[in-house]
């Protein structure tokens, strides 16, 4: 028995199996934009372990920057005490925004949404929160109120989170949809929603991806967008956006919400964030950041060496958002120019990229499988999104000759479906 089936053997009998793998990757180590098994394969990543490894694995100004923390302190609870790294890494964090803003840290994705919700409720004393459907903001009870992509992440769980409601993503394989459905979807919750199901006055907050990931890498209209933030700013509700993967560069520009010419209260940030340690952020505008002391804390948002990291990511992303642009078009193009009757459709900004496989109008799942389990054996990782989407997320700082050879053999296996 090979290394690798003798971990996946033991992983199935010792680690509750409620997620499903892709395919039998038993991963080593890893350099950069190349991960390596334990047989000493080597693969080209477009996976980035899920839009988190933002400066590749191994970065070395992220290992001496954790390094030297660690000889300081790993851990000393943020909100019990005061350090120094905390405020520079939350000033460096609120100069991105167009709104003088304050942070709170956490550990991960599903913990900076449910801090927004927090927020939101606790800040405007309303009760209601609207999200979208199709979107992905985690699998804690709040934000697992808000995701639907696939109705499995949700169904046995209920009763989930009151006071929510779904409205559908204006996306253009919802069934209700023809074409670009943003004007009808905004119409609904102003003359429909509005009216008959909950006053705007009982509304805390909309929560939206500003760019859907696990939902099929969904890019809305930005009318539709604008269209959001005007009905939130007529009726003094909270608009949040969930950056956490679309956040830090990954679109090409340091949040999403820059390409639609949009101004958030709070945004969630997770992944990117911390270099690969764990670390989330809900950032915002100072004026909402004002839930009573005691109301809200933890224990390791904040953690130090995740902040070390944090402090070189904030660094250096802006650095690299030119590459970013130029990789992602490369990669974009690519799988473009696949010679297949399955491609719908190829999305994204920067290096979020999906490319959408239909047949017959539908979702061709058994497509998506055979085009991720077959560039993996050809050396090249990319996971799914939505129902048949490939989708690529590889470090920002991918060299252009990967970004070339791992997007050429994606695309040659959609080409031969
Ligand atoms: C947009 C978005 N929000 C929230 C989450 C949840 O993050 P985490 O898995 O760190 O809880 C994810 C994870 O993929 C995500 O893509």
């Amino acid at each position: 028995m090979s290394l690798s089936s003798k971990i996946i053997e033991e992983d199935s009998r010792y680690l509750m199996q409620s997620f499903s793998r892709w395919y039998p990757l038993v991963i080593d180590h890893a350099k950069g934009s190349i991960v390596y098994d334990v047989e000493g394969r080597e693969y080209i990543d477009m996976n980035a372990g899920i839009g988190v490894m933002a400066l590749g694995h191994g970065n070395e100004k992220v290992i001496n920057a954790v390094q030297e923390q660690m000889r300081k302190f790993f851990h000393y609870s943020l909100t019990d005490f005061y350090y120094d790294l905390a405020v520079r890494v939350a000033r460096k964090l609120v100069s991105f925004f167009p709104f003088q803003g304050k942070v709170f840290y956490t550990n991960s994705g599903t913990e900076s949404v449910e801090a927004s919700l927090k927020i939101a409720r606790g800040h405007t004393g309303r009760q209601y929160i609207i999200g979208f459907t199709n979107s992905f903001h985690g699998r804690t009870f709040g934000s697992m109120s808000f995701t639907s992509s696939k109705y499995v992440q949700r169904s046995i769980f209920s009763p989930l989170l009151p006071s929510t409601l779904l409205v559908p993503y204006p996306d253009r394989h919802n069934p209700l949809c023809q074409g670009d459905c943003s004007s009808a979807i905004l119409g609904y919750i102003e003359d429909w929603v509005f009216k008959k199901i909950v006053d705007p006055n009982d509304v805390a907050a909309f929560l939206i991806e500003p760019i859907q990931g696990e939902g099929g890498v969904v890019v809305p209209p930005k009318q539709f967008l604008q269209g959001l933030e005007k009905i939130s700013r007529d009726n003094e509700i909270l608009l949040i956006l969930d950056e956490v993967q679309t956040g830090i560069g990954r679109t090409g520009r340091m949040f999403a919400y820059e390409h639609f010419d949009v101004k958030p209260d709070l945004v969630c940030l997770a992944k990117a964030l911390g270099g690969g340690l764990p670390l989330g952020a809900v950032v915002g505008r100072s004026e909402v950041m004002d839930l009573p002391r005691g109301s809200h804390a933890n224990t390791f948002g904040g953690n130090a060496l995740a902040l070390a990291a944090a402090e070189v990511v904030l660094e250096e992303v802006p650095r690299i958002l030119s590459g970013v642009e130029r990789n992602g078009k490369l990669i974009f193009d690519n799988l473009a120019s696949s010679n297949s009757l399955y491609l719908e459709e190829v999305r994204g900004r920067g290096l979020m990229i999906g490319a959408d496989l239909r047949k017959d109008g539908k979702p061709f799942e058994e497509g998506l499988e055979k085009v991720l389990h077959k560039s993996f054996l050809r050396g090249v990782l990319a996971i799914g999104a939505g129902e048949s989407t490939v989708r690529l997320l590889p470090p920002l700082i991918i060299e252009e000759e990967l970004a070339q050879k791992g997007s050429s053999i994606i695309a040659q296996e959609i080409s031969k479906l």
